[in-house]
């Protein structure tokens, strides 16, 4: 069963080139999710309504939420992945890096996740089966800590150490753990969810015994008590530990899983169901290609991918994140194992959901107003006038655009300070992204890479946008 099962190893596609006997099992498209939606104590599955236990990283529709159902994922209005008819949610744990003092430090995602739909079926003519609407699972254990192979945990769970350097090779340590080495490229985060469904509930109490793995984990004959086969979904998500190369110490692995783990044993994942049934149904049974790409299904549409890099939800709980953390979001301490993992509760964390967070500053005080995130381009400006400073806060271009003449200021990338005459251009407006924290005060947002964040002087002859 091993040997077989270890088909799942390195990439998904070099899997499936070794299953090429069987034809069928080599359909699959990828869902590219170009960036994340959140990173938050969010988790709508495991605590709706309410604060989650640990930190995720989010990708998927905005219609994100702490209380979701199939309605509210459907009335996203935009997904961070690309395919339009699908406006599900994926997410998963996030990794940070364990300083020698006990400080934490978040691993950078390198862009979003891959999902993979993949059209396992057996026999090669079995009916797979879209998911219904409502429908939600998770895979996966939060409070595990060592190494077992029941239900074919070891084959689901996995971790690529990525290193581009030496061509293919590299792609091939597979690791059911954190790797005890550095991953020149990244670390790659592995998890493949059941395909067997019982036929009825939409969830169930520990949002997983409605689901069953087929019996090779991921591909072969569904068990009797599931007997619906779904398509397989399998997510990657990378993340860039290679940054921390220099900082290692007492000769083992410093990355841990947001929910307190070190070991990597833990690793899950949750799946919101968003899609558009019928488009879902009609990808599975004709989008039959071999290569992946999900361009050459005739039934997929795709979002502007601009308009999915930008797609977020604005976090809504008042905690660090980002930065040095003296510990980890929620009540998360380090437990390496190998015994389980016990909950901890009441360490005085945040339990409260807030506000969304807004992205602008109140500038009333100086009679102008924030107009929203504008698009800029490297080539082609959306203000002509440019200024930097070391210290840029969104006083700070304001007042120096207006010292100018000027009555449009836009701050991008932290330093930059631009200013203009006129509106920027509509099909410019509508972004989202403008996180980056100002370089003089790392309270204000000072816009993002191409990406400004925009305010006008308020008066009569500067109302030349929003009037319809
Ligand atoms: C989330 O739900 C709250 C309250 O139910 C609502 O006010 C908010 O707009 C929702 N957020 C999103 C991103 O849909
Ligand atoms: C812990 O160590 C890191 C990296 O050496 C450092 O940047 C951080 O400030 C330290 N945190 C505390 C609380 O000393
Ligand atoms: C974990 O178990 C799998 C399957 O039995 C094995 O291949 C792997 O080497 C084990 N990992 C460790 C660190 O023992
Ligand atoms: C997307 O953004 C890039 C870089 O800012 C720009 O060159 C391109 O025109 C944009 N595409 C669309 C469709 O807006």
């Amino acid at each position: 069963m091993f040997g077989r099962t270890s088909l799942v190893s390195g990439s998904v596609v070099a899997a499936l080139a070794l299953t090429t006997f069987i034809p069928q099992a080599a359909a699959f498209w990828r869902l590219t999710c170009l960036n994340k939606l959140l990173v938050e104590r969010n988790d709508p599955i495991v605590n709706p309504g309410a604060v989650s236990g640990h930190l995720h990283t989010v990708m998927g529709g905005n219609g994100f939420n702490f209380t979701m159902d199939y309605e509210k994922a459907r009335a996203s209005t935009c997904s961070s992945c690309t395919i339009k008819q699908d406006l599900s949610n994926y997410w998963i744990p996030n990794v940070f890096y364990q300083a020698k003092n006990g400080s934490f430090f978040p691993v950078e995602q390198i862009g979003g996740a891959t999902i993979y739909y993949l059209q396992r079926r057996d026999p090669p003519d079995e009916k797979l089966k879209a998911f219904p609407p409502g429908f939600r699972m998770i895979a996966g254990d939060p409070l595990l800590r060592h190494n077992t192979s029941v239900s074919g945990r070891t084959d689901a769970f996995t971790y690529i150490c990525l290193d581009y350097s030496g061509g293919s090779k590299g792609m091939k340590e597979r690791y059911t753990e954190f790797p005890n080495r550095n991953c020149p490229s990244g670390l790659r985060v592995q998890i493949f969810f059941p395909s067997c469904w019982n036929g009825k509930d939409l969830d169930s109490p520990d949002h997983k015994s409605h689901m069953s793995y087929p019996i090779n984990v991921n591909f072969g004959k569904c068990p009797s008590t599931h007997p619906v086969k779904f398509v397989s979904m399998f997510y990657e998500v990378i993340f860039n530990t290679n940054a921390f190369k220099d900082q290692w110490y007492d000769n083992k692995q410093p990355f841990v899983l947001s929910n307190g783990d070190p070991t990597g044993y833990s690793l899950h994942g949750d799946f919101f169901n968003g899609w558009d049934i019928g488009a879902l149904q009609r990808a599975i049974d004709t989008c039959n290609s071999a290569s992946g790409a999900a361009e050459e299904c005739s039934v997929f549409k795709f979002f502007d991918k601009n308009q999915s890099q930008d797609c977020m939800v604005p976090p809504r709980i008042e905690e660090q994140t980002t930065g040095w953390l003296e510990k980890l979001p929620g009540c998360n301490p380090i437990q390496p194992g190998p015994a389980r993992a016990v909950k901890h509760t009441n360490c005085g964390s945040q339990e409260t959901i807030g506000a969304p967070m807004k992205y602008y500053t109140d500038v009333s005080a100086k009679n102008w107003e924030y107009v929203g995130c504008v698009m800029d381009s490297l080539t082609s400006r959306t203000f002509p006038e440019r200024e930097d400073f070391n210290d840029l806060t969104v006083e700070k271009c304001i007042d120096y655009c207006a010292s100018k003449g000027f009555n449009w200021a836009g701050m991008e990338y932290a330093r930059e300070c631009y200013c203009g005459k006129s509106a920027p251009p509509q099909d410019r407006m509508g972004y989202a992204r403008c996180t980056t924290p100002c370089a003089g005060n790392d309270k204000q947002f000072c816009g993002f890479a191409q990406r400004l964040s925009t305010y006008k002087a308020k008066g009569p002859s500067s109302n030349t946008f929003g009037t319809p």
